[in-house]
């Protein structure tokens, strides 16, 4: 099969390794694709946001599937309009992003199909966010900006001046833009938080090994939050959890989507928190998780490809994943200034050092001279597998004291 991937960082990169490996894989194209893509797969200068130019490139290329890795070209409707030419492609229609790119709509889908979620209430403008929040006594107080936001959206406020600060950015100041025309007010819920993702081709779903990010940028979870710092897969859930996150969520997701008859073909990423009365949804996402594939992709031990062209062919019933037993832990490196203003263009020195049974995926990196630059916040996964975590742990560990460059910033507690 020839495979178009769309997209440029550290997931598309696991997903180009993993795809690479396929026999079923005859050749692999990415856009826009990355430096350390192009070393397997062929990059064309196209950019992700020219839809018409992405359509052509897979007509032309004889292109048997579309793989769609980041939330903006599926929110901006591009799995539609390759899909109406007659391309097979794995993410889901404009429709079904709208799950990730609008919290309103998740949660009413939520609400209507009886997803456990936390309380919520939609504001639509700041008068009445002000007015419901001087009624409100309880705190903290979640306060999320409706649209996209790179995971900056949403303020954990811990009194009404911190609300009413969320409102004023998100609605006045427009820090997001058309993302904040309208916020929601959500009811505040503790617990530790994981990541569930499904493969999903429209009537059926088959779950993947239960992973956890670590949103925040700095260790113990302090910091602001960021797109993800690092990850581990598997997570043990006990069969309690694990039977409400299979009927009451995967289930009622993929039941909710055929009755509003919302074409959902790809991945479904539910990030749940496990709380005293259960796990509730926090938010989907409609893609594979980043930086969770990069630690979940590494203990797939089946055909990825094979899995993959069975949900775009809609025969996902009665597949099956192999997972290896080991453990995977993944830790971002990320640039100095991330997730504010990442600085960029600093030489990257020792990536030759890293021994094989570690692999670096590279998100935010680019090449000059045949030397990679950083070229981004979030610059490289570096990932291990191994019987325990805290060999997997180890063993990242020593791979990062290889890598070096100016302003290098990581967790050390993944996985603690
Ligand atoms: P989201 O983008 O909705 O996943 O939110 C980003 C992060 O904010 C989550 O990973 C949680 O850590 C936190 N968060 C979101 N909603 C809530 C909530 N209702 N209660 C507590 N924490 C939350
Ligand atoms: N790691 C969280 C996400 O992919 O949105």
């Amino acid at each position: 099969m020839n495979v178009l991937i769309i997209g440029s960082g550290g997931r598309e990169h696991a997903l180009a390794w993993k795809l690479k490996k396929s026999p079923l894989l005859k050749q692999l194209h990415a856009i826009p694709g990355s430096a350390a893509i192009a070393e397997t797969a062929a990059c064309p200068a196209v950019a992700q946001t020219d839809f018409e130019g992405i359509r052509k490139y897979a007509v032309e290329n004889k292109i048997d599937l579309v793989l769609i890795g980041p939330e903006e070209p599926l929110a901006k409707g591009l799995s539609d309009r390759l899909t109406a030419a007659g391309l097979k492609v794995f993410g889901p229609s404009q429709k079904g992003a709208m799950l990730e790119a609008s919290k309103q709509f998740a949660k009413e889908f939520m609400h209507r199909h009886r997803l456990p979620t936390a309380d919520f209430q939609i504001l639509y403008d700041a008068a009445f966010a002000r007015e419901k929040i001087r009624d409100h006594k309880k705190y903290p107080l979640v306060i999320k900006a409706d649209g996209l936001a790179a995971g900056k959206g949403v303020r954990i406020c811990r009194d009404e001046a911190q609300a009413f600060e969320a409102v004023s950015d998100f609605m006045e100041k427009r820090i997001f833009g058309f993302s904040g025309s309208k916020v929601l007010m959500e009811e505040f819920l503790t617990g530790r938080e994981i990541s569930v993702m499904a493969f999903v081709d429209g009537g059926s779903y088959l779950m993947l090994p239960v992973s956890r990010d670590h949103k925040r940028l700095l260790d113990g979870d302090a910091g602001p939050n960021t797109g993800g710092m690092g990850a581990i897969a598997p997570v043990a859930l006990d069969a309690a959890a694990l039977e409400t996150v299979k009927t009451e969520v995967l289930q009622r997701f993929v039941d909710g989507v055929k009755k509003d008859k919302i074409p959902f073909c790809g991945v479904i990423y539910a990030g749940l928190m496990l709380t005293p009365e259960g796990p509730k949804l926090l938010e989907f996402n409609v893609r594979f998780g980043d930086p969770e594939t990069q630690a979940l992709l590494p203990l797939f031990e089946g055909d990825l490809l094979a899995l993959i062209k069975a949900c775009v062919d809609g025969k996902l019933s009665g597949q099956k994943i192999e997972i290896s037993k080991e453990t995977c832990v993944t830790a971002v490196l990320s640039a100095k200034g991330y997730p504010e203003n990442p600085e960029k263009g600093k030489m990257i020195s020792g990536l030759d050092a890293v021994p094989a049974d570690v692999l670096v995926f590279h998100a935010g990196t680019r090449k000059e001279d045949g030397k990679f630059l950083t070229g981004g916040g979030r610059i490289l996964s570096v990932t291990a597998r191994a019987a325990t975590l805290g060999e997997a742990r180890k063993k990242v560990y020593s791979a990062i004291e290889k890598i070096n460059f100016e302003g290098m910033h990581y967790r050390k507690d993944i996985g603690l």
